[in-house]
């Protein structure tokens, strides 16, 4: 399989629509209601001025198979990562070569050491794995989250 990210551009606003609106990536977030369109093609489009926030597309065979996002939090000087894969190609373990992919995009674009987070729902087993997998350490929970994160030389 040929896995690679590139960044997202104007013309994946309704790719990204798509999948954030699908049922089980509403259930993963934390801000579960629906996503309407125009609301969605407002913020995507300020998030690929942003130079604080880089979002890639994941292709897996020339396939557009997932995403992932990096913003970075200026006042505490992280990147939170939110990442999803298609539904159609989900239960292949893409989650971690993903997040492994869209950090090693990041490095090349951004100065190192850099500290990335992720939240994640304490029931959202397969984001775990993929997060410890790429050896992200759990830091911290709450009663709904648990909180991972990996500084990157
Ligand atoms: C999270 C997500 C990206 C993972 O996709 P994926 O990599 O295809 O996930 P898989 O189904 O292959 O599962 C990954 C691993 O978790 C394991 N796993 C999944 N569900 C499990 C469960 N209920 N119990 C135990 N293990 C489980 C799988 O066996 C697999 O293990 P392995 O890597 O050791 O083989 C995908 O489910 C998704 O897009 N979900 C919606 C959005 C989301 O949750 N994003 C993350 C927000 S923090």
């Amino acid at each position: 399989m040929n896995l690679v990210v590139r960044p997202a551009t104007e013309d994946d606003c309704k790719l990204v629509f798509d999948w954030a609106n699908e049922p089980e990536v509403r259930n993963a977030s934390f801000h579960s209601e629906k996503i309407e369109w125009p609301e969605h093609t407002s913020w995507f489009l300020q998030k690929l001025k942003n130079p604080n926030s880089l979002i890639l597309i994941f292709e897996v065979d020339g396939s557009s198979a997932g995403q992932i996002r990096f913003d970075k939090n200026i006042d505490e000087d992280f990147f939170l990562i939110s990442f999803l894969i298609d539904k159609k190609f989900r239960g292949n373990s893409l989650g971690k070569d993903l997040i492994a992919k869209g950090i090693d995009y990041l490095v090349t674009k951004m100065p190192t050491p850099l500290l990335c987070v992720g939240f994640v729902k304490k029931d959202n087993i397969a984001s775990q794995r993929a997060f410890l997998k790429n050896e992200f350490q759990l830091v911290s929970e709450s009663d709904v989250s648990l909180k991972f994160e990996k500084t990157i030389l």
